[in-house]
């Protein structure tokens, strides 16, 4: 079978899913995540808390990258990186990211646009903290997107790191940092299985949101 005929073989958004009445929606794009999210969780969803976050570089051309949302309050979506990565330049270079979620199981899709503002130092020094030790390892290194000589290079550094952490548990690095993404649009896809996708998308403006349905 040639990859084309494979990919044309797959079914899409051929199960049973959910539906989404938009007009019983809330008012902020935030509350609806949450329902959302909890719906996910309780349908098994696998990591429906991993999510794309598109950046732009220098040049302006698009990067993207999969990560694990943190949190989400009436900031916004929270994420955390290192401030040296390729992702962490790009941000500080330019900090207009869009995030996207897939839920598959449930035919459902989130995309965010907004702005990401890195958190108080303190903040990012104390979710360092409470990482577990094989992540905090990792990101002591500190080289996240730097090239890597070889293997051998990464297993000598990351058994350094371990015994300076043994040395001293309240190791921290200034550049793990987090993020909150503020929102300035929403968008909720529900898809539905005779193509009568529903979108929903929230739009900041001076007061509040204001929603409009989208056509699929
Ligand atoms: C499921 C999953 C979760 C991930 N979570 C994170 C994360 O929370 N933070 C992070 O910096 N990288 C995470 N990564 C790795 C990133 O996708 C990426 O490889 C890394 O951050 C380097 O990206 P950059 O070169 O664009 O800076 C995750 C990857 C996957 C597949």
């Amino acid at each position: 079978m040639t990859p084309r005929e494979m990919l044309r073989a797959l079914p899409v958004l051929a199960h049973q899913m959910p539906s989404f009445d938009p007009a019983a929606a809330p008012a902020e794009p935030a509350a609806l995540f949450a329902d959302w999210l909890g719906e996910a969780v309780a349908a098994g969803v696998d990591e429906p808390h991993a999510m794309t976050l598109s950046t732009v570089d220098a040049d302006g051309a698009p990067d993207a990258r999969v990560l694990i949302l943190k949190d989400l309050d009436a900031a916004g979506w929270h994420f955390a990186t290192t401030s040296t990565s390729a992702k962490g330049r790009q941000l500080a270079a330019n900090p207009r990211v869009a995030l996207s979620f897939h839920w598959r199981e449930q035919g459902r899709q989130v995309r965010v646009r907004g702005t990401a503002r890195p958190a108080d130092p303190a903040v990012s020094r104390q979710d360092f903290l409470a990482r577990p030790e094989g992540s905090r390892i990792a990101t002591l290194a500190g080289r996240q997107s730097a090239v890597l000589a070889d293997r051998a290079e990464l297993d000598r550094e990351l058994a350094d790191i371990r015994a300076r952490l043994a040395a001293d548990p309240g190791l921290v690095t200034e550049a793990h940092t987090v993020y909150t993404v503020v929102p300035v649009s929403v968008e909720f896809w529900q898809a539905d299985r005779d193509r009568r996708h529903v979108r929903l998308r929230y739009r900041r403006t001076d007061g509040g949101w204001e929603r409009e349905l989208l056509w699929p």
